[in-house]
């Protein structure tokens, strides 16, 4: 009495749904399995694109640097990645300030594979590995140098830039001299994106501190700024700006904030 395949199960996971269905006179269940993840729906939009990037990018880097990029990964989840990811131009040069390992340059390429991603770090151990990362991955348009951003082989214009965990690691007082420079290498209508955390509440901010102590030890500058600080320095040197904060389930007070550069902006004008 069967008038057409029925389904028989129904199994569910993040990533997967699996059906078990029978045709008419068949005697076997046949699974059939869909991904949530990582396919393209038929409007060609993958739901989210994440997991196997970062699987990827984490077996291209060497075993100790391993550990480091999946502790990374777990705390710039994809939902952050995923905000980024969607305000940074999907293709253009794109220049990547305190690249590390460059796990992100990485990422963002994977994600949209017209990007070129320009990484700089003052440590050159991380920028080596990166370019290693890059091409074990065929990422070829993605250049790694050791140096800051105010290195004179950096030439604009760049689409876009950003700067994730960086900003706290510099000096508050060479913090603003970054950001004109950043807003000079921008191309008219670039975007600036900036990951950091912000000093709100105060247990966010001293976990987040202890944890960067951890790491730098205590020599180094570790500088935060509340966001509204951030944004109102980005307004004045004539960006627009958009703030979200990134509830986490770790008491991190992640804030994304996403700076426009408006059309003639020179750092005649800071
Ligand atoms: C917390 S790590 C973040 C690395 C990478 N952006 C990420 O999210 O994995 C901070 C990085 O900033 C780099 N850094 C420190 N001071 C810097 C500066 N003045 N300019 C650019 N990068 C800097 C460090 O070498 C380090 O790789």
């Amino acid at each position: 009495m069967q008038a057409g395949p029925w389904v028989h199960g129904f199994m569910t996971s993040s990533v997967s749904c699996r059906l078990w269905w029978r045709s008419p006179g068949w005697p076997h269940y046949s699974p059939l399995e869909v991904s949530f993840i990582e396919r393209n729906t038929t409007d060609d939009a993958p739901e989210l694109f994440g997991r196997k990037a970062i699987d990827r990018i984490v077996s291209a880097l060497p075993p100790l640097e391993r550990a480091y990029a999946m502790i990374r990964f777990s705390i710039m989840r994809s939902k952050l990645l995923s905000v980024m990811d969607l305000v940074l131009p999907s293709e253009g040069r794109i220049l990547d300030v305190g690249c590390g390992f460059g796990l992100f340059a990485a990422y963002f390429g994977l994600t949209a594979p017209g990007r070129e991603v320009l990484g700089v770090d003052p440590d050159s151990r991380r920028t080596a590995i990166a370019e290693d990362v890059a091409s074990k991955l065929g990422l070829t348009k993605h250049k790694y140098l050791a140096g800051i951003a105010q290195d004179s082989r950096i030439k604009g214009p760049f689409a876009g830039a950003y700067v994730l965990d960086v900003m706290h690691h510099v000096e508050r007082e060479s913090q603003l001299d970054l950001l004109i420079r950043l807003r000079d290498l921008l191309a008219d209508d670039g975007v600036l994106v900036i990951k950091d955390v912000t000093t709100k509440p105060w247990v966010g901010l001293k976990f987040t501190e202890a944890l960067d102590r951890l790491v730098v030890g205590f020599k180094e500058p570790l500088a935060y700024r509340h966001h509204n600080e951030w944004a109102e320095i980005l307004r004045e040197l004539g960006f627009k700006v958009r703030v979200v904060r990134v509830p986490d389930i770790l008491p991190y007070p992640h804030v994304v904030i996403v700076a426009r550069k408006e059309r003639s902006i020179s750092s005649a004008s800071a």
